[in-house]
């Protein structure tokens, strides 16, 4: 098996690349990334992955891509914050095409959850772990003792009458200028609500926000251990790796 992989991570706003060693879920060099295109749809998302992967050092083997659909048989059946032409899409025969290497279409939550469970804060739990990314929308991925329950959409839950993420994303505290408190007033609620349904030993907050977790740390609050997501805005880029990688025949 080849230990240098190619993994891509879609965002709302950016689309980030890497070359990871899946071996110690480390990044070869830098984390580079192109403004998401708009409309993102898939024929203009293509092109700006083929440069982006250009830039990056030699890899080989499959290609990861975290996505931010659920994923099912290999495609896109929702599109919160992309374009609806992505519904029914198979991501991994467009990147087959796009680079001319076999790809592995997976969630950008469950792979930031795979590399934070492998290499990261989650290393090593036991238990149910909760990952949670803030971002455009809110990612969930669930674990327990280290095996992923894939899809869980928990940023969609309800809350207050609306979609959990339309009230407590980082996105939303940025447009409404929400102060720290505020905000974090909303995730303490929200993980309230996860925890009465889920249980969780623990819950890792990711997204760009993990770090600033020392500032905002004091404010928040969970009946489980909390802990900021180590690998932060890298982490969908290193779990695409290593989901590519777990596939190599
Ligand atoms: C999507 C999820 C995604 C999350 C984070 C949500 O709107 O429904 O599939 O994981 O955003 O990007």
């Amino acid at each position: 098996m080849t230990d240098k992989m190619l993994g891509i991570d879609v965002g709302g706003s950016s689309i980030k690349a890497g070359a990871v060693d899946v071996g110690t879920g480390k990044l070869l060099g830098e984390l580079i990334f192109a403004p998401t295109p708009q409309p993102a749809t898939p024929a203009a998302m293509m092109p700006v992955i083929a440069s982006l992967a250009a830039r990056l050092p030699e890899t080989a083997g499959r290609v990861g891509l975290a996505f931010p659909s659920v994923v099912k048989q290999g495609r896109a059946r929702t599109a919160a914050n992309v374009d609806h032409a992505w519904i029914g899409t198979d991501g991994a025969e467009l990147v087959r095409r796009t680079l001319d290497r076999p790809a592995v279409f997976l969630n950008d939550a469950d792979a930031a959850g795979l590399a934070e469970l492998r290499f990261g804060a989650g290393r090593g739990v036991r238990g149910t772990a909760i990952m949670l990314t803030f971002g455009t929308g809110i990612g969930t991925a669930l674990f327990t003792d280290g095996y992923l329950f894939p899809n869980a959409e928990l940023g969609h839950m309800e809350l207050n009458g609306m979609d959990a993420e339309k009230w407590a994303s980082a996105h939303v505290k940025t447009v409404e200028d929400l102060d720290w408190r505020t905000w974090i007033e909303r995730v303490n609620v929200y993980l309230e609500r996860l925890h009465a349904m889920l249980w969780p030993d623990l819950f890792i907050l990711g997204g760009a926000i993990s770090e600033r977790f020392a500032d905002f740390e004091p404010l928040l609050h969970a009946a489980a251990e909390i802990r900021p997501a180590q690998f932060a805005g890298q982490a969908g880029v290193i779990g695409a790796a290593l989901a590519a990688a777990q596939s190599e025949p």
